[in-house]
């Protein structure tokens, strides 16, 4: 097994687990920026082959055993449906893995309190891949806010809503794979909120559901201590704005479509004036970000994110499960 915290003469190894869309955008990002890819791993070797020659990668595995078991692999990132998250991220970090796990990091708070503490038992790395919290829009949104320049934030509003398939058996609207607008949509605005303001005091939401029993439609409504509120919408039926806004005593940040992936950023003062805008060019998608941040954790030997903990990826699930629990979304073997 390779030691998991490697000196800082050799890069570290990424190991890719499953094909399906979402690890094909990591993996270009991922190359894009320079990043070792060493191995993919797939349920289908033929997958597995087809991956590898796409994005010239060293080693296809035909399952995702033989991808963990990989010895040089120091990172896998699990890209899998949501409800295999917790048996993906397990199987990697029972390997010795560090690991780096699409969001929702799980499909509940129950199997991502186990996963945390599988990882720090283990001494290994565990990350949410929320990508918009490594966005450098989004760094310098903290600072902005971490400086007062808007004042005490009391606020935030924001959607993410895609016209998505209504195909039952796509993983949006299927209950088995943890489908719904709220795990693949909503999940941005509420964990932002949570970088904002923490663990909410209040929850309540309202949701639509389609034919399946997932959630088609999903607005929700958090208040925090000291009465900051946040407010979020999501559907997977219709595009949406995209749009985000952080209030404060003494101004504003404004969030341009498409706010949680590299976009437009103005700061008002309490006046209405414009204070700062940040745009800056992010190449390829933006997902290389978190890689960088995971990398760096890897190499200081720390096993947790100050951006996002696993701590607060269990405070955010335990959110996302009490709104499920309001619109009456269940999922089975894993409620
Ligand atoms: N960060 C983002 O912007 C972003 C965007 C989209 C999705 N995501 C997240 O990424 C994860 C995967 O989403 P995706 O859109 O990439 O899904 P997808 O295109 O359906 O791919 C999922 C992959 O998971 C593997 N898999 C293992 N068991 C499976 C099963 N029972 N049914 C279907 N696939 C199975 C398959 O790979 P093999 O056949 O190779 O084993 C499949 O290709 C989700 O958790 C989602 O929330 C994140």
């Amino acid at each position: 097994m390779p030691e998991s915290h490697p000196a800082s003469d050799r890069p570290i190894r990424w190991g890719i687990l499953a094909t399906g869309g979402i690890a094909r955008k990591f993996a270009a990002d991922l190359l894009l920026d320079g990043h070792l890819v060493a191995a993919v791993g797939s349920r289908s070797a033929e997958s597995a082959a087809a991956f590898a020659r796409e994005f010239g990668i060293a080693r296809a595995h035909g399952s995702y055993a033989d991808l963990v078991a990989d010895p040089d692999v120091d990172i896998v990132y699990v890209a899998s449906p949501h409800t295999f998250h917790e048996e993906h991220g397990a199987l990697a970090l029972e390997a010795g893995k560090h690991v780096l796990i699409e969001k929702p990091i799980t499909v509940n708070a129950a199997q991502a309190r186990r996963l945390a503490a599988l990882a720090a038992d283990r001494g290994l790395l565990l990350m949410e891949a929320m990508w918009t919290r490594y966005l450098p829009h989004v760094q310098r949104i903290r600072e902005v806010i971490a400086a007062a320049t808007i004042g005490t934030v009391t606020g935030f509003l924001a959607n993410h809503s895609q016209n998505l398939t209504t195909d039952p058996a796509h993983r949006i609207n299927a209950l088995e794979l943890g489908g719904g607008a709220l795990l693949d949509l909503g999940i941005y605005p509420i964990s932002f909120a949570a970088g904002l303001f923490g663990k909410p005091t209040t929850v309540q939401a309202l949701g639509s559901l389609g034919a399946t029993g997932a959630d088609t439609h999903v607005s929700v409504v958090l208040q925090y201590d000291g009465g900051a509120i946040a407010s979020t919408y999501s559907t997977s039926r219709s595009r949406g704005p995209n749009t985000a806004a952080i209030l404060g005593t003494d101004g504003r940040i404004e969030m341009s479509s498409v706010w949680y992936a590299p976009s437009e950023t103005r700061v008002f003062d309490g006046r209405n004036r414009l204070v700062e805008t940040f745009d800056w060019a992010v190449a390829g998608r933006g997902m290389q970000f978190q890689a960088r941040e995971a990398e760096q954790l890897i190499r200081s030997g720390r096993i947790e994110s100050g951006i996002l903990t696993p701590a607060a990826c269990i405070d955010i699930m335990e959110t996302l499960d009490e709104v499920r629990r309001q619109i009456g979304v269940r999922y089975p073997g894993a409620d």
